[in-house]
């Protein structure tokens, strides 16, 4: 629900549990005055401190200076005397930078507007409320629309912007924030997700101190480094206690996230796209969309947070039809043979697969122009006969004799020097001119700011789906953005360069999604750099790490859950020792660890002994009867190794508490250790449940625990079944 209280002038945003204060303050600025658990009233104008504006508190208290860089703002500016991070910086034709934005009105609508060209949250109208405050600089002509939606049952806000120019004259927006709030600190610690290629999303948490302390991409992409996420939490805040607010992108491209600490103790918290870089040049008559914001304000601590992304996303943002439905269990060839592979021995691995109960194969990099490296050929999307002789569609049709579905791996946004593509195109990648392109994994990036470009990728891309009965596409990404410049853009607008590649590809992977919707689409980034909530708007499942080993699974699928629905972690059993760290784990824990998200397999199975071969159809079949629980139930945390050493725990509840999952792994044996008590959670405490041939109340499960013996050796997992009685 959405109020506005007229005499205090105050609106206030309610969810089921929570309320966010807006205040208009002079009738003209646009301050923030509470986040937080739900207030019953509206009368907070005291949490604003109008009459407190430091510097002259007995000359003046109202100098506007003093009081900008103390007051807490919704949408703050550069260049008026607020120096704090800025969520708006405005360049006018005449290089000035400042702009002042007034509060005009506002709006309260049901439904939720439709972000042009972008990724976000929807809902019926029946389902959201929206809250639109207007806000002008005269001067400029500019007109900023702050939009503020909330979801029926759901304890989250999602934020995003309008800039419109109503002026006479083009200005520049150098930097355009989707979100910020600003509160009195409470010894916030930055809580974020951090790492690198095949260690994607490690947790790490660290004090706030004076400052600012960001996180950041500017990569081009969401980034295996950094995470468009960042939460702050109450120094007590664990899993199921603390304040936790958290805010999370809705877009795929350069972010920033920061947490600021001021000289008065407040803490702004801002995200949004990162200014490095950016300008935007806006016409008169021209609107810029700035991409969505998903905050979250939990007062039951991180798992309550979690299971509020959670929910959402499953709810408002993914919107495959494969969304709530069993993914194939698919087997993809990239680890089974890198390049080196030909029709013959895909069907191999397809005939083996079939036999254990696998149902779809997946053909991954290589299959097209010349490639047999990655040195080559990217940008040419022609079978290449040599590899698959017959063609694709013979292929495609003797996977499907076996029972199974077929699948492709393509990189879209890509060219390979050494390719026909690029030979007929050099314009076409993006580049400086006069500076050699810089180069990564011996391929340069298409300039998708072009439409040319995308529409004719998209064509040669599109043949191939259609000359085959193809189920699945991995659209895959694999090196960032660098030495950027458009042929097709004017020196002033070289800064838009970034975004409108952004706008490409979500261009691109909303007509593949339409005009081929039987498709199940897995993103991809180099393994898991654009695993975003951008990209879940196109697709219900992304491709989480190149690294496939169990025990570093369990540090980047705990990260990645944290914010993220399982049922979108690309999951897969792999060969041991593990490509990436040589690790030897059970071929029986690959699969438990494997089970928490899109089951699969990436390995050679027609090396598999008898035995792990008949344990491959263990796993199928617990995948089969564990699935629909795992992808829609809700996922608690209970154990996390990286803060015990010794093992880890998650469980996931049915959602009317009639069945739970509980899994737990042994990562390090522990000399002369006795067993262990897990504490469940999300159980109902009233309730009575079996586990393991025993019945006990939902209370001792969740205050006392199941208790888990000890094992000799390391790396044992457990998945223990919990049903209601
Ligand atoms: C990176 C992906 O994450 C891998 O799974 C594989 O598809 C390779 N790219 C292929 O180049």
């Amino acid at each position: 629900m959405i109020r506005y209280d007229e005499k205090n002038k105050v609106f206030l945003i309610d969810t089921e549990n929570t309320s966010y204060g807006i205040a208009v303050v002079d009738d003209r600025y646009v301050c923030h005055a509470y986040y937080g658990k739900k207030l019953a009233d509206t009368d907070i104008r005291y949490l604003l401190r109008e009459d407190e504006a430091p510097l002259t508190p007995s000359v003046n208290k109202r100098e506007t200076g003093a009081f900008l860089d103390f007051a807490h703002m919704e949408y703050p500016e550069t260049g008026m005397g607020d120096y704090r991070e800025s969520a708006l910086c405005v360049r006018s034709m005449n290089g000035h930078r400042a702009s002042e934005l007034c509060y005009e009105g506002y709006e309260i609508v049901p439904g939720k507007p439709a972000l042009e060209g972008l990724p976000a949250t929807w809902g019926k109208e029946e389902e959201c409320t929206t809250l639109k405050i207007f806000c002008r600089d005269a001067l400029l002509g500019m007109k900023v629309t702050l939009l503020y939606s909330v979801f029926e049952g759901s304890d989250a806000l999602c934020r995003s912007a309008l800039i419109e120019n109503e002026g006479e004259e083009s200005f520049y927006i150098e930097k355009a924030l989707s979100a910020c709030i600003d509160m009195c600190d409470r010894d916030f610690e930055v809580m974020g997700l951090f790492g690198s290629w095949a260690r994607e999303r490690h947790i790490q948490r660290m004090p706030l101190g004076y400052g600012r302390q960001n996180i950041s991409s500017f990569k081009g992409e969401s980034s295996h480094q950094e995470h468009p996420f960042l939460a702050l939490v109450t120094p007590e805040t664990t899993q199921d206690c603390g304040e936790v607010y958290a805010m999370n992108f809705v877009y795929s491209g350069n972010f920033i996230a920061q947490a600021e600490k001021s000289q008065f103790d407040s803490v702004r918290m801002t995200m949004g796209i990162h200014p490095e870089g950016f300008t935007w040049k806006l016409e008169p008559g021209k609107r810029f969309t700035v991409p969505e914001v998903v905050m979250v304000y939990s007062a039951e601590g991180l798992g309550k947070m979690t299971r509020t992304f959670h929910d959402l996303y499953r709810e408002h943002l993914i919107r495959s039809p494969y969304l709530h439905e069993k993914r194939p269990i698919l087997i993809n060839n990239w680890e089974a043979t890198y390049f080196d592979f030909d029709e013959k021995k895909l069907l191999e691995i397809a005939k083996d697969a079939s036999e254990l109960g696998i149902e779809m194969l997946v053909m991954d990099d290589g299959w097209f122009g010349k490639r047999s490296l990655d040195d080559s050929s990217l940008g040419d999307w022609f079978v290449n006969e040599d590899k698959i002789k017959g063609g694709l569609n013979e292929l495609v049709e003797n996977v499907k004799k076996l029972g199974m579905k077929f699948g492709i791996w393509v990189e879209p946004e890509m060219i390979s020097p050494d390719s026909d593509l690029y030979r007929k195109h050099p314009d076409w990648a993006i580049q400086i001119p006069g500076r050699d392109i810089t180069q990564s994994r011996a391929q340069y990036v298409l300039d998708f700011s072009r439409e040319e470009v995308v529409d004719a990728v998209y064509e040669m891309i599109a043949d191939v789906l259609r000359s085959a009965d193809i189920s699945y596409v991995k659209w895959d990404m694999n090196r960032q953005l660098a030495t950027l410049g458009s042929f097709a853009l004017p020196a002033d607008r070289q800064g838009e360069l970034s975004h409108r590649y952004m706008l490409g590809v979500y261009r691109m992977q909303e007509r593949l999604i339409t005009d081929f919707p039987q498709i199940l689409l897995e993103n991809c980034s180099g393994g898991g750099a654009r695993f975003d909530a951008g990209m879940l708007y196109y697709s219900p499942q992304i491709w989480c790490s190149d690294d496939t080993d169990a025990m570093e699974r369990l540090a980047i699928q705990e990260g990645t859950a944290l914010v993220y629905p399982v049922s979108a972690m690309g999951a897969h059993v792999s060969v041991c020792p593990n490509h990436t760290v040589g690790r030897v784990t059970p071929f029986e824990t690959r699969g438990d660890v494997a089970l928490l998200g899109t089951f699969g397999y990436e390995l050679d199975i027609t090396k598999l002994s008898a035995e792990e071969k008949e344990l491959v159809k263990v796993q199928v079949e617990k995948y089969h009867k564990y699935n629909d629980l795992i992808r829609e139930g809700d996922y608690y945390r209970l154990a996390s190794v990286a803060d015990n050493g010794y093992y880890d725990s998650w469980m996931t509840v049915e959602k009317d508490r009639s069945r739970a999952l509980l899994f737990y792994v042994q990562v390090a044996a522990r000399a002369n250790a006795k067993s262990r008590f897990i504490r469940l959670a999300g159980l109902d405490a009233d309730k009575c449940y079996m586990v393991e041939g025993k019945v006990y109340a939902g209370s001792t499960l969740m205050n006392a625990g199941v208790r888990i013996s000890s094992e000799f050796g390391d790396f044992k997992s457990r998945l223990i079944e919990i049903t209601e009685a």
